[in-house]
């Protein structure tokens, strides 16, 4: 991945850039990074906090020879490259919370987004956006989300580089999203459980129609989360 990249200074969202590449035809592995983004958007209609030259905001494109239904596994992949990458360049070991967001001492740090452009039997691409707090300083968060966020440097206490991880990141989602091509998502399954330390917790989660409070029993082989409620009722999300 990484071979056709797009860089950009400023650009509305790298989303957006990169879903009018895919339309246009790009190829699989096309990335478009952008040093700012002014209208960076996050999962369920959120803003995303894009400020110039602290983070990582980038879009990746994909063409998965998968059915529409199986998308959401591959933000979780993505989870686990992000968090590979996080381990190898600070010695952090990050947390993963259902589905994809990457905590570190229970704050955010990175947000994971994925839109699909599908037939209901076919996909024509997949944009997974990332967006990682790398060097900003807490004053540089917006206030009501200061408590909540947080980036690397913060935590490792000194400047990440931001290249070094780009690269790190790139590398692994190209070997787990190959493993997964070829042997499914068993694999990624059990390295996502991995970071995921909320299995075996109790955790709300969102679902289609609202929120549910159970246990984190894990993930299915397909790639969705198994709550467990008070009852002993198991819920598939
Ligand atoms: C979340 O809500 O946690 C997902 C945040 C995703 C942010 C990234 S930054 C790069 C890409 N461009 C966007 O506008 N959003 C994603």
């Amino acid at each position: 991945f990484g071979r056709h990249i797009h860089f950009e200074e400023e650009v509305t969202s790298t989303q957006q850039i990169a879903l009018k590449l895919a339309y246009e035809g790009a190829k699989e592995g096309t990335l478009v990074i952008a040093e700012q983004q002014t209208a960076g958007r996050g999962r369920m209609d959120r803003k995303w906090f894009s400020p110039k030259g602290t983070g990582i905001w980038m879009s990746l494109i994909l063409r998965p020879p998968i059915p529409p239904q199986k998308a959401p596994q591959l933000t979780l992949l993505t989870a686990v490259a992000i968090a590979q990458a996080i381990q190898e360049v600070t010695n952090i070991v990050p947390d993963i919370k259902w589905p994809n967001d990457i905590l570190i001492n229970g704050k955010k740090c990175v947000g994971i987004l994925t839109e699909l452009q599908a037939d209901p039997d076919r996909i024509h691409s997949v944009i997974i956006g990332m967006g990682i707090n790398v060097n900003q300083t807490i004053e540089q968060f917006p206030e009501e989300i200061r408590a909540i966020a947080t980036s690397l440097s913060i935590e490792k206490g000194e400047r990440i580089q931001r290249a070094k991880l780009i690269q790190e990141i790139l590398l692994r989602l190209e070997r787990l999203y190959e493993q997964y091509l070829q042997y499914g998502f068993r694999p990624i399954k059990l390295l996502w459980e991995g970071y995921a330390t909320s299995i075996g917790k109790e955790i709300v989660a969102r679902t289609l129609t609202g929120t549910m409070k159970g246990i984190a029993l894990g993930i299915t082989d397909e790639g969705v989360l198994m709550l467990e409620d008070e009852d002993k009722q198991i819920h598939y999300i």
